[in-house]
């Protein structure tokens, strides 16, 4: 009998799959283009073979940043009617057609990881030194676009930026966004995954209301926060937020960028301050706040346990560790907590467990000192792809592979796992 393929085989060969020689598509088929922060996180697992592919997947991406210093989410840059919507609903305009719209800002926090692991360290220096001060205008972007009032914390303007599409955070702060008037569509993603595994009809048609009305305010960045109807807080979102802007000072630091360090170590301080106001005793963990209504919103999901990927207090990330422990899946870390009645182990954000989720949560427990949570986290994570390949998401109780197929940053965090399991 032939010996089974090792785990980080598979998963390069799926990273080379999926690779289009610039950029990497999350999967074929339901994704072929590029996602922002799937092509950050992605890099992490090249450079386990490839450096030089690593930077170059960050740097296409932020080839195609605006003049106003967003990141776009996605990169279209071949046409591939296969996905809705597409270059023509966003009509954004740029040279090569983006969406509008931004995405969890990795890259500092990947640019300092591939920097800190590069064994190139000549070239590692020069690619970073050139996208140094492409993330810190992303950075600064966020801050003036993104949270006018100066608290300190950014909001997003459509559940697609947090990268947790329907997550029951969303659920309300949605019921505001009105389905009047939009063009009739047809949804791509359901022919390509089952349809009982992605967001529903309703949320599509509230994602694509909020679409059609920043295409009508001519994707001007500096106006769509106020104008928008749909304004949230989420704490993974700055978590990564805070932890790319420390990283990104910390390389500055060492590279000779002192106005960038000094700028980003400004983000960080105001931003874990003001991160406490979203605390909560009850659940453990932090919460979203909908920036319309001022309120918390009661909803326990893995976005506020994301928040120890930043440098929360040490207590809080203790909490966070037990609350995750308490959580009793057999495969953590679930994205919405399995106690609350709307919780759904099979709906894309609203239950599953995602590894690059996990990997943040892992990495932010392991610098806290929680070295054991941390690698809970990393076994339970390899366990579920020995038993059960490398999909898009999975069931946190049963296993159960679930979305798209032979998934990019799935292979990516399995390489970045392993490699955290022999350290
Ligand atoms: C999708 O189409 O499912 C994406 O998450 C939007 O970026």
């Amino acid at each position: 009998m032939n010996a089974p393929t090792p785990l980080a085989e598979i998963a390069k060969d799926i990273l080379r799959e999926n690779d289009r020689g610039s950029y990497t598509v999350p999967t074929r088929g339901l994704y072929p283009f590029q996602w922002n922060w799937d092509s950050c996180l992605t890099a992490l697992g090249q450079r386990h073979y490839d450096e030089a592919r690593a930077w170059t997947e960050i740097e296409t991406l932020f080839a195609h940043q605006w003049p106003c210093g967003m990141v776009p989410h996605i990169v279209f840059h071949v046409p591939d009617d296969g996905y809705f919507p597409g270059p023509g609903v966003w009509a954004t305009g740029r040279p090569v057609p983006t969406s509008g719209i931004t995405q969890p800002p990795v890259a500092g926090f990947a640019l300092r990881r591939l920097y800190d692991r590069a064994q190139n360290r000549a070239e590692a220096a020069t690619r970073v030194r050139a996208l140094l001060p492409k993330v810190a205008a992303w950075h600064r972007w966020f801050f003036a676009t993104r949270d006018p009032g100066g608290e300190g914390l950014v909001a997003i303007i459509h559940p697609w930026e947090s990268g947790r599409d329907n997550s029951i955070d969303w659920d309300a702060a949605l019921e505001r966004v009105p389905t009047a008037g939009i063009a009739p569509y047809t949804r791509r993603d359901t022919q390509h995954a089952d349809p009982e595994h992605r967001p529903t009809k309703a949320q599509y048609d509230r994602y694509l209301w909020l679409v059609e009305h920043f295409r009508e305010l001519g994707w001007d960045t500096a106006r769509l926060h106020d104008a928008s109807p749909f304004q949230v807080v989420d704490p993974g979102f700055n978590a990564i937020l805070l932890r790319a802007a420390a990283d990104l000072a910390d390389l500055a630091e060492r590279l000779d960028a002192p106005e960038i360090a000094a700028e980003n170590h400004r983000f960080v301080a105001r931003g874990l301050a003001a991160m406490e106001r979203l605390w909560s005793e009850r659940h453990g963990q932090y919460l979203c706040r909908d920036r319309i209504t001022g309120r918390l919103i009661d909803s326990a999901s893995v976005g506020g346990l994301l928040a120890a990927f930043a440098a929360i207090p040490t207590a809080r990330a203790a909490r966070i560790a037990a609350s995750i422990e308490a959580q009793g899946t057999r495969f953590r870390v679930p994205s919405h907590a399995p106690a609350d009645p709307r919780f759904d182990a099979k709906r894309y954000w609203r239950g599953p467990v995602w590894l690059v989720v996990n990997y943040m949560i892992a990495d932010g427990l392991a610098r806290a000192g929680l070295a054991a949570a941390a690698a809970a986290i990393t076994r339970s994570s390899l366990e579920l792809i020995h038993e059960n390949g490398f999909a898009e998401y999975y069931d946190p109780i049963s296993g159960a592979p679930l979305g798209g197929d032979r998934f990019t940053w799935t292979a990516a965090m399995v390489l970045e796992f392993l490699a955290m399991e022999q350290a």
